[in-house]
Formats: structure tokens, sequence, C-alpha cells
């Protein structure tokens, strides 16, 4: 291995309270294991609310030698019970990270030699969503498509408000973003996201007066350049819930930043923006990629 070269390994959505998720993702680690990499980046989805299954998919990766890191996805906030979803980003997943010696980006930076890891969860606010759909942005702040809104009671006087807009095609996608369901956050989503970005960036400042090269985590999309096109229609109102351009324009900020991985779509991509390389890891439920970093130490 060149030691002037460092190496990280990185890897999202393993997704590992899922069945079919296992095997796919035990064989990962077992290549992850078989390294000597300096660190292994885990962008997001490594298991769902439950806590053991979390916990079970973070110790496949105890013989490993290196830095231990990882943000979190939008499935790793879903609740249980009556849990909120900003406890868990910002107290129990840490402490459960941290059991199985793995630390969480978005709090803890780190730097390896000349080199900094920062990360983010990211999140959406809508900004990537397809406006040609035409759909109004409440349908998005619910999380349902209008076809969904009108089969749901819950939903009905967001579809009565918005009735004399709505047209056949608006009641043909009827879709969900199952966050609704399982995410319980104090703020709104825009919200969030401006309080990610603020601490993206003080991140950023902090690790550039310090290091050459900044390699960025995340779980959701910073570029609009890495959403899926050309995906069947139901998959279009998920566009909306892909990321943020916000979070994109705070990366495109620090000239020090050179790679960002990010995961949630599923969706391999590979994208040059600016100074930045911006790649998608794009795991499958079924089919959990490795990427390999090599940056000058
Ligand atoms: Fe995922
Ligand atoms: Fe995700």
């Amino acid at each position: 291995m060149d030691r002037n070269k460092l190496t990280i390994l990185a890897t999202a959505d393993l997704h590992y309270n899922i069945g079919r998720s296992r095997e796919p993702t035990e064989a990962l680690a077992r290549r992850v294991c078989a390294t000597r990499a300096d660190a292994l980046v885990l962008a997001g989805d490594t298991a769902g609310a439950d806590w053991e299954a979390l916990r079970d998919c973070l110790t496949l990766f105890a013989p490993f030698r290196g830095r231990k890191l990882l943000v979190p996805g939008n499935h790793c906030l879903w609740c249980q019970g009556q849990e909120d979803s900003m406890t868990r980003y910002r107290q129990t997943l840490p402490a459960v990270a941290a059991e199985a010696d793995f630390s969480v980006l978005d709090h803890e930076p780190v730097t390896i030699g000349r080199v900094g890891l920062a990360g983010s969860v990211g999140w959406y606010d809508y900004s990537f969503r397809q406006r040609s759909l035409g759909i109004p942005l409440e349908f998005y702040r619910a999380k349902v498509a209008p076809g969904a809104a009108a089969y749901y009671s819950e939903h009905r006087t967001l579809v009565a408000r918005h009735a004399e807009q709505l047209t056949d095609a608006h009641y043909d996608i009827t879709a969900r973003w199952m966050d609704g369901q399982h995410i319980r956050l104090p703020i709104t989503d825009e919200q969030f996201v401006a309080q990610l970005a603020d601490s993206l960036a003080d991140q950023l400042s902090d690790l550039a007066a310090r290091v050459d090269r900044i390699a960025v985590f995340m779980h959701h999309l910073p570029f609009e350049q890495l959403v899926p096109r050309a995906r069947p229609a139901k998959f279009q109102f998920a566009a909306a819930y892909m990321g943020s351009a916000k979070l994109g324009q705070v990366l495109s900020a620090e000239p020090k930043v050179r790679y960002v991985v990010c995961g949630h779509s599923h969706w391999p991509a590979r994208q040059r923006v600016g100074h930045i390389h911006a790649i998608n890891i794009g795991s499958t439920y079924t089919e959990k990629h490795l990427e390999i970093l090599e940056m000058d130490a």
C-alpha cells in the first residue's frame, strides 16, 4: 500500500434491517475487513428504526482496523415508539455508533494527515422537485402526491384546498414518501436543511484551515446532476426528497473539497460539478457497492 496515499472506503444504503440486504452486506463487510484501508464511511441508511439491526450491522466491521465513520440516512432517523428524529440524530445514534467504535461525521469531523473528512445526513427542501409535474408545494410538505392524498382521509382538507388546480394527471400520481409516517422533526424540512447547511459550512471552514484536501460524505444528494433521470412516473414525485441544492452550494464554496460521496437514491452516478468529484454509491437492497477513494496524504 502506498503510504503517501490515504485509502478511504465508502458504501451506503446497507439497509441491514431488510432481509434481502443481509447477505450482500455481510459479503461487503468481509471484503472491507480484508483490507488495510485508513478509513471506512457508511453513508447512511445502514439500518432502519430498529437499534438492534444497526448494532448487528456495525459489529460486522469489528475486525476493520482503520477509522470507522458514518453519517445517518433518513431511515436511520425513523422513529419507534415515542422517539423523535432529532434526538436520534443528536444523541441516540452517536451513542449506539460509539459502542461499535464508529463516530458520526456530522458531529465530529476527522483529519487524517492533510486530509479532512466531513459529513452530514443532508436532507431535502424540495428544491429538486420535478416542477413539470405541477404539484403544489403543500403536497410535498405533506409527503403525499395528490392521488395518495385523495385516498387518505387525513389529507382530505389538503386536497380540498387545491381542488381547482388538480387535474386527472395529478390524481394519477399516487406516491407517498414514507418519511412522512416515520420521521418526527420539531422543525420543517427547510429549517432542518438550513441548520445542516450552517453546520457543514462551519465544519468545512474549520477543516480548510488545517488540511489541504477534503472529502465529504452525505446521505442525501447535494447536486441536482445526481438525481436519477428517466425513471418511471411513480419515482418522479420522489425527486423532491432526494436532497437539497443549498447543501451543494456550501460544498461548491469551499475550494478544498475534492470529493462528495452520497447514497439515498439507490442509483449510481458520477459527475464532475465544478472542482468536485460527486459520486453516488448506488447500492440497492440486493447489491452493495464499495467506493475506494485514494487521496494524497
Ligand atoms: Fe436507502
Ligand atoms: Fe435514504
